[in-house]
């Protein structure tokens, strides 16, 4: 029996030119490379130019994206776009890709779950590639996580980086089988009552400014490797396969510690690991698509693998995704 399944056709990136390395921010706060890499595994991370938005970001990883899927813009009916950082609070960022991408057709709209951001955004788009209403879509996370950091805060200042990725996924008709392409299982959760552990202290209709990222880091921390791994033994049950089985573990981009951790818990080797964390710090919403296309492009990623990916995000939010590319 035939099943319709969400199947990633190509993936694409954009980093900004610029990176800003540990010793560079020991020049402006008190740390150090030693700190930061010993507690983070960040190394540095890209940061937008003045004048660079995320829609500028998040348009450049589509249009590589597309050209790994090897299809034009116009045949895109939807697009989901994932940020805590849009170019405006409204409109949509997702509708300036659209525009600057040339499509007139379709759907557009953002999606705001932090961290999770890209995770939920899959989600999301496979429901409505499986419920027929869509055909191709473009899902991408975009972040200029730079613009909204303390960069007197040393807690949080040395975390972030800015970035996006994109894949394009479409609805194809699967046999049914184990050996089926596409989302397999996606699983979303959230638990509103943490959201005083990691969050921005301002917004449009609280303060009517933009505001900054605060958060309590080991709290967050304390949450992260036991949300996440309970959420990709979601995934398992739903599936019967188990972390031997994966080819790929492509988690969200936070701290080396608590992908190292949640790995182990999962029964996930080391080398199915994909890391990004060293180079691009946390991106949010944009670090697992960039992690994707980081392991797509130096030939890790294949037709046919078996990839888990999971984020967990302020909120809290977190969720895993478990498709066959
Ligand atoms: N350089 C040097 N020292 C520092 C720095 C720094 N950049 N930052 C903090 N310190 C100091 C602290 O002041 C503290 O000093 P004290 O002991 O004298 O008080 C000491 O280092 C230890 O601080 P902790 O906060 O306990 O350090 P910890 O080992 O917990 O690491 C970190 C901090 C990296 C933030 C960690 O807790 C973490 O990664 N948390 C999770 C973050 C996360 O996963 N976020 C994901 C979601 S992000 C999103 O949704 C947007």
């Amino acid at each position: 029996m035939t099943v319709m399944r969400s199947v990633v056709l190509g993936c694409g990136s954009y980093l900004p030119t610029r990176t800003l390395t540990n010793a560079e921010l020991a020049r402006q706060v008190d740390t150090n490379d030693e700190w930061i890499v010993q507690r983070t595994g960040i190394r540095e991370r890209h940061i937008a130019a003045p004048g660079e938005v995320t829609s500028d970001l998040a348009t450049k990883a589509a249009q590589a994206a597309l050209a790994d899927a090897k299809v034009g813009a116009e045949t895109i009916d939807l697009i989901v776009l994932a940020t805590s950082t849009p170019d405006q609070t409204f409109p949509a960022t997702a509708v300036t890709v659209q525009a600057s991408l040339g499509i007139t057709v379709g759907a557009a709209f953002d999606l705001q779950a932090v961290c999770s951001g890209f995770v939920y955004a899959m989600s999301i788009a496979d429901s409505l590639l499986k419920s027929g209403g869509h055909k191709r879509a473009l899902v991408i996370g975009a972040e200029t996580f730079s613009r909204i950091l303390d960069w007197k805060d040393r807690t949080t200042c040395v975390l972030f980086g800015d970035g996006a990725g994109a894949v394009v996924l479409e609805a194809q008709s699967q046999p049914g089988t184990r050996e089926d392409r596409g989302v397999l299982t996606a699983h979303l959760r959230s638990d509103g009552r943490h959201k005083s552990k990691l969050y921005v202290d301002g917004g449009p209709s609280s303060t009517q400014t933009v505001g900054l990222l605060r958060m309590e880091g080991r709290a967050v921390f304390k949450h992260a490797v036991a949300n996440v791994t309970d959420v990709v033994f979601d995934a398992f049950k739903a599936t019967g396969y188990t972390g031997a089985d994966l080819n790929w573990f492509v988690p969200h981009q936070a701290n080396k510690r608590i992908i190292d951790d949640s790995a182990h818990k999962l029964g996930i080797a080391p080398e199915k690991v994909v890391i990004t964390v060293d180079k691009h710090g946390n991106t949010s919403a944009a670090s697992v698509p960039l992690a994707l296309d980081v392991a797509r492009k130096d030939g890790r990623i294949k037709q046919g693998d078996l990839v888990m990916l999971e984020a967990m995000g302020g909120g809290f939010t977190w969720g895993s995704v478990l498709l066959r590319w």
